[in-house]
């Protein structure tokens, strides 16, 4: 990324208080006039915006709240037209995903990944839009690799971000002409605090991470920041990704249902 300090004039970031979220802050910081940073957990947002604060003197502003809230997507919306006219780079982090069959899953859990990854997307992006056209901004969604294969197990999340996909796709198309950039960024895995997130309560069994695919969220923000700059649409992050996406894409239906009833990831 460009040494310029005023990059972004106002960048939102939801999903900031931890994993990919909090290191979009903080390679943001040195670039950036103003963050804003979203989550539930009050305390890590405040450490790391101290933390900003101090060593890039930016200015933060902190909304914590839940996004499946419609109230707190309100008041999202609220800030935007009071207090985001400046805006010119959304970050749709915020995430999760449940682990399990789905019939055994407690529904209000899979109502939650549903909400956050894609009902507060659509409310915030819809919201704005205004203002990215003014600043010909851009929109960064953090999809996943999994949106290229339905996934036995970990089927509303991979659902979900198919849906994102997609959505990405179609609005960067709908947005090209009034000049705002949507990049639709689909990492492997990455640890973070994710996999916990989507584990079971009880439930020991970890999620298999293969090494050749996984970098660090270090590179994975970084490699984003990259795209964003060159303009890209599209962001499979590391090398590894970039094969597996490759392969998956031109693979028949028959062929990935072969894979996924093996369920290769448990
Ligand atoms: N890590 C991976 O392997 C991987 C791979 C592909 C895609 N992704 C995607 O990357 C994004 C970021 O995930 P991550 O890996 O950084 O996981 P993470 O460390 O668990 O971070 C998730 C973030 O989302 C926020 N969030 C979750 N539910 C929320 C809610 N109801 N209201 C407000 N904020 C909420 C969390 O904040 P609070 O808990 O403080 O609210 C946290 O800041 C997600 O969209 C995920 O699907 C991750």
């Amino acid at each position: 990324m460009s040494s310029d300090k005023t990059l972004y004039k106002q960048v939102i970031i939801t999903g900031a208080s931890s994993g990919f979220g909090e290191e979009f802050a903080k390679q943001l910081a040195p670039h950036a006039e103003h963050l804003v940073l979203i989550a539930r957990r009050k305390n890590l947002l405040k450490a790391l915006a101290k933390d900003l604060k101090t060593k890039h003197h930016i200015s933060i502003t902190l909304l914590s709240g839940d996004l499946t809230n419609p109230r707190f997507k309100s008041k999202i919306e609220r800030y935007l037209k009071t207090k985001g006219s400046n805006l010119d780079l959304l970050i749709n982090n915020a995430g999760l995903g449940d682990y399990g069959s789905f019939e055994s899953a407690n529904f209000d859990k899979l109502q939650q990944v549903v909400d956050v990854n894609i009902s507060a997307l659509l409310h915030i992006t819809h919201a704005a839009i205004p203002n990215l056209k003014f600043n010909k901004g851009s929109i960064v969604n953090i999809s996943s690799l999994s949106h290229l294969i339905p996934m036995p197990d970990f089927a509303v999340y991979a659902g979900s971000k198919a849906f994102v996909s997609s959505f990405s796709e179609a609005l960067a198309i709908e947005l090209e002409e009034q000049n705002i950039l949507v990049l639709d960024v689909c990492p492997g895995p990455v640890s973070t605090n994710f996999g916990k997130v989507a584990l079971r309560h009880g439930d020991k069994a970890e999620i298999k991470r293969p090494s050749w695919v996984k970098i660090s969220k270090e590179e994975m923000v970084k490699e984003t920041l990259q795209s964003l700059s060159h303009k890209r649409t599209k962001l499979y992050p590391g090398l590894g990704v970039k094969i597996a996406a490759t392969v998956l894409a031109a693979l028949p239906i028959i062929a990935i249902r072969a894979i996924v009833r093996r369920r290769p990831w448990s």
